[in-house]
Formats: C-alpha cells, sequence, structure tokens
C-alpha cells in the first residue's frame, strides 16, 4: 500500500542517496548525514502512524464483523448464504441446531444435502431460478438430525457483488413446528367457540320451546276436549241406535217400533252424527296440524337446505307467539300469498320467532300496541321486516342488543340470547343480515334479508 507521502518520501530517499553515494567515493558531506537520519527519523514516524490508523481500522472491522454475527446467530429464522452453483458458504446457529451440523462441516456442501431427498432437487435449482425469479414462502423439508424431515417455509433471495453481478443466493426461512402448533390451537379454541355457540343456540331454543308449551298445552286443549265431547254425544247415541234396532230385530209392532223413534229422537240423532263424526275429524286434524309445526319448530340444528315457502314460515312463526301469549297481540302480516326461498327453513323460522317475539315483548304495555310484519323481494333476496309501536330501544343500546347475554328483561323473562344467535343464524348460517332501529313513529325495526337461492 502506497499514498502520495510515500512517493515523495520515496523520491526524497533517492536525492539523499545519491549524495551519501559521493561521500563513499570520498566527497565527505556531513550535512548529508544529518539529512539522512532526519529523514528516516521522519518516515518511521510516517510508518508508526500508519500502523495505528491501520490497527484501528482492523479493530472497527473486527467489531463490525462481530455485530455481524451476534445478529446472525441469534436470529431464530433459519439463514443459508450459498454461491451461484448452490455451494453453501454460510449458515446461522439456527441451521445448526435445526440440521444437527456444524457451518464448518457444511460449507462448500451442495445445498440439496441440507433437505430431504423430497425437496433436495427443488431446492438444487434455486440456484438458476434466481436469475429470474424470487422465491417467497415455499415450504420445504430440511434434513434434520435424525433423517426426519423438519419442514419451514424459506424465502430465495439473489445476492450481487459490489459491481452488480451476481455472486450467490441467501435463504431465510421460518421452522413452521411454530406455526402450526398456534395454528392448531387457534383451530381448537375456534372449535370449542363453536361447540359453545351451538350449545347456546340449542339452549335458547329450548328456552322458547319452554314458553311455547304452554301455549301449545291450552291449544291442544281446545280440539282434544271437543272431541271428547264429540264421542261422549256418539256414544251415548249408540245405546239408542242399539236400543231401536233391537226392536226392529225382534219385529216389533209399527206402533211400538215409532213410539221408540220419538222417544230416542231418532231422526235428531241421524241428524246429528254426521257433524258430530265431521267435527271430531276436525279436531284431530287441528291436533295433527299444532304437532307438525311443533316437531318443525323443536328439529336439532343440523339443518338441511330445502326448498320451501317463506310466506308459510312467517304466519307460523307469528300465530307461535301470539298463541304462546296470555294477551295474545294484535300482528299485521303484509306479505304475499307464497315467496319460494332455497335456504335453511329452520333458521328463518328461529329467527322470525325471536324477532316477533321481542315485539310482543316491546309492546306488551301499550294500549294500541301492534305488531307490523312485511315482506318482499329486491333482485336476488328477500327482506323481512318486523315492525312494533312499542317501547323502542335506547340510543346507546342500539349496538349492544345483538351482544350476547344484553337483555333489559327481568331475570327469569330475558336471556339476552335471542338477537345474539338470530344474528349468526342470519350472517353465518343463511348467508343474510340482521339489522335494528327505530322507528321515527317510534318502536323498533328489525329488518332480516337472505338470498332466495342459498349458494351451498
Ligand atoms: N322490538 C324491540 N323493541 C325494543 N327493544 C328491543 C326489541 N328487540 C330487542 N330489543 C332489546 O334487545 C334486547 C336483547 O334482545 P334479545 O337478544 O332477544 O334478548 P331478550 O329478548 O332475552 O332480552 C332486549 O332485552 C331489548 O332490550
Ligand atoms: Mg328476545
Amino acid at each position: 500500500m502506497t499514498s502520495p507521502g510515500d512517493k515523495a518520501a520515496n523520491d526524497d530517499i533517492g536525492g539523499l542517496m545519491a549524495r551519501v553515494g559521493n561521500i563513499e567515493h570520498g566527497m565527505v558531506d556531513e550535512s548529508a548525514w544529518i539529512e539522512v537520519i532526519q529523514r528516516m527519523d521522519t518516515i518511521y514516524a510516517d510508518i508508526v502512524r500508519y500502523q495505528v490508523e491501520l490497527e484501528e481500522k482492523n479493530a472497527g472491522l473486527e467489531d463490525a464483523h462481530r455485530f455481524i454475527q451476534s445478529v446472525i446467530s441469534s436470529m431464530t429464522d433459519v439463514l443459508i448464504v450459498a454461491d451461484t452453483r448452490g455451494r453453501i458458504q454460510q449458515v446461522n446457529r439456527a441451521l445448526e441446531e435445526l440440521t444437527g451440523r456444524t457451518a464448518s462441516d457444511l460449507t462448500g456442501v451442495a445445498l440439496g444435502t441440507l433437505f430431504t431427498e423430497e425437496y433436495a432437487e427443488q431446492v438444487e435449482d434455486f440456484a438458476e431460478h434466481i436469475r429470474t425469479d424470487v422465491i417467497t414462502d415455499c415450504e420445504v423439508e430440511l434434513r434434520g438430525p435424525d433423517g426426519e424431515g423438519a419442514p419451514i417455509a424459506i424465502n430465495c433471495t439473489p445476492r450481487f457483488d459490489h459491481d452488480g453481478r451476481l455472486s450467490g443466493l441467501v435463504i431465510t426461512g421460518r421452522p413452521l413446528g411454530e406455526l402450526r402448533r398456534a395454528y392448531q390451537d387457534l383451530r381448537e379454541t375456534h372449535d370449542q367457540l363453536k361447540t359453545a355457540q351451538q350449545q347456546l343456540v340449542q339452549s335458547e331454543k329450548m328456552a322458547s320451546l319452554g314458553q311455547l308449551v304452554a301455549g301449545v298445552a291450552h291449544e291442544l286443549n281446545n280440539p282434544i276436549s271437543f272431541v271428547f265431547g264429540n264421542m261422549h254425544a256418539l256414544k251415548r247415541y249408540e245405546k239408542r241406535l242399539a236400543e231401536y234396532l233391537g226392536a226392529i230385530h225382534r219385529s216389533a209392532s209399527d206402533k211400538e217400533r215409532e213410539q221408540l223413534r220419538s222417544d230416542l229422537k231418532i231422526d235428531r240423532l241421524l241428524q246429528d252424527i254426521g257433524p258430530l263424526i265431521d267435527g271430531s275429524l276436525e279436531g284431530a286434524e287441528r291436533v295433527g296440524e299444532i304437532v307438525e309445526d311443533l316437531r318443525r319448530f323443536s328439529t336439532p340444528n343440523q339443518q338441511q337446505c330445502s326448498r320451501f315457502d317463506l310466506s308459510r314460515v312467517i304466519n307460523t312463526a307469528a300465530e307461535w307467539v301470539i298463541k304462546a301469549r296470555r294477551e295474545r297481540p294484535e300482528v299485521v302480516i303484509d306479505i304475499p300469498p307464497s315467496l319460494e326461498l332455497y335456504g335453511y327453513e329452520g333458521y328463518v323460522h328461529q329467527i322470525l320467532v325471536n324477532l316477533i317475539q321481542n315485539a310482543a315483548d316491546a309492546i306488551e304495555d301499550y294500549k294500541d300496541g301492534r305488531i307490523a310484519i312485511r315482506a318482499g323481494t329486491q333482485n336476488s333476496t328477500v327482506t323481512v321486516e318486523v315492525s312494533d309501536n312499542g317501547t323502542g330501544i335506547a340510543p346507546d343500546q342500539l349496538l349492544r342488543v345483538f351482544d350476547p347475554f344484553f337483555t333489559t328483561k327481568p331475570v327469569g323473562k330475558g336471556t339476552g340470547l335471542g338477537l345474539y344467535i338470530s344474528y349468526s343464524l342470519a350472517t353465518d348460517q343463511c348467508q343474510g343480515k340482521l339489522e335494528g332501529a327505530n322507528r321515527d313513529e317510534g318502536g323498533a325495526v328489525f329488518t332480516l334479508t337472505v338470498p332466495l337461492e342459498l349458494s351451498e
């Protein structure tokens, strides 16, 4: 290494040496010697200075090197540096730990040997591939100490020298074991939440069912007592008919038969029998209908998509809520006679029952309380609006009504789950939405929107 100063010094020395040469040839010049010694001193001082500078630079370089090494070795991600032919130049501690091989063992070795057989070739190709493209998030397996594969996701980028020429590639990789575990944990938690939510759906259903059972019992009582009454009448008629027929069979006289006919009121009896039987049949049919509705309401959660008539579902939902209440609310239903839908009938039914029940609760203390249900289609969706002219919702509670366990009703009356469950059924299962708002005229309105055709 020379500097401009070095050159000047050399020229000076050349001149001096010429003069010293003269001395050797007998031309004595003492001042030349003195000058030589002085110059030597200066040169020595320069050398010492250069030496100090050099050492300082060396120390700086070493510091930088140590810093980089400490960073590289404390990385938890894997680092591999290779040349353009795919020969390993450097690896970090994370890789040593994962593979059980040391950096010095690996230097100069082909990149592919770090990976399991399945991926070796793919990684060897990186050296070629990298000239045109970077490789991101490629899942491969490192060969572990016992030969087993350790999954990692790697990125591979080209490395250039100071002239901008490709000088190799750099691979960084993140072990997937941890990610997988985190993902697994997440899934388990999610599954648990889903189960909990399904239990909630079920328990809310049971709660609503409990409320309905009282109404149903009351409702069943009517047709059943009707059928009972009719059957007792028929039983009495049977005795009278048997007596009359007995007289005919033993060939009683015409007079006796006529007497019996009028005593036993046989003509009235014959007129009555038809309506009695019709009435009983009607009662039995009504019981059948109630049981059918009840079954639809209480089918378990595993619902199947089907084609159904939304108008019928709205009517039954309203009917059930009305029947279950001691004071029957006024419900005005303004919907098309039939509205065919493909989706989950049971869920839609459950959502509507919840909305109508809430509306009925809201108008409970209102003299002119009234619930209005409207439905209509727009493009490929159908909207059902359940509105009431009851209490309305306090503005600061508008967003909270869909929260689980949010209720303003007394213990034993409200669970605070109806809207929460309805919301999740509407959005998750039915691919629709459920919105709530206050009406300008007072009271609240809840709007359920679902697609006409659910895509499975
Ligand atoms: N139509 C409505 N009018 C006024 N407030 C309502 C209406 N629907 C729901 N809310 C409010 O939302 C709350 C939560 O409703 P919900 O989730 O069905 O639970 P719950 O009916 O058991 O209280 C109710 O307690 C009530 O305060
Ligand atoms: Mg409710």
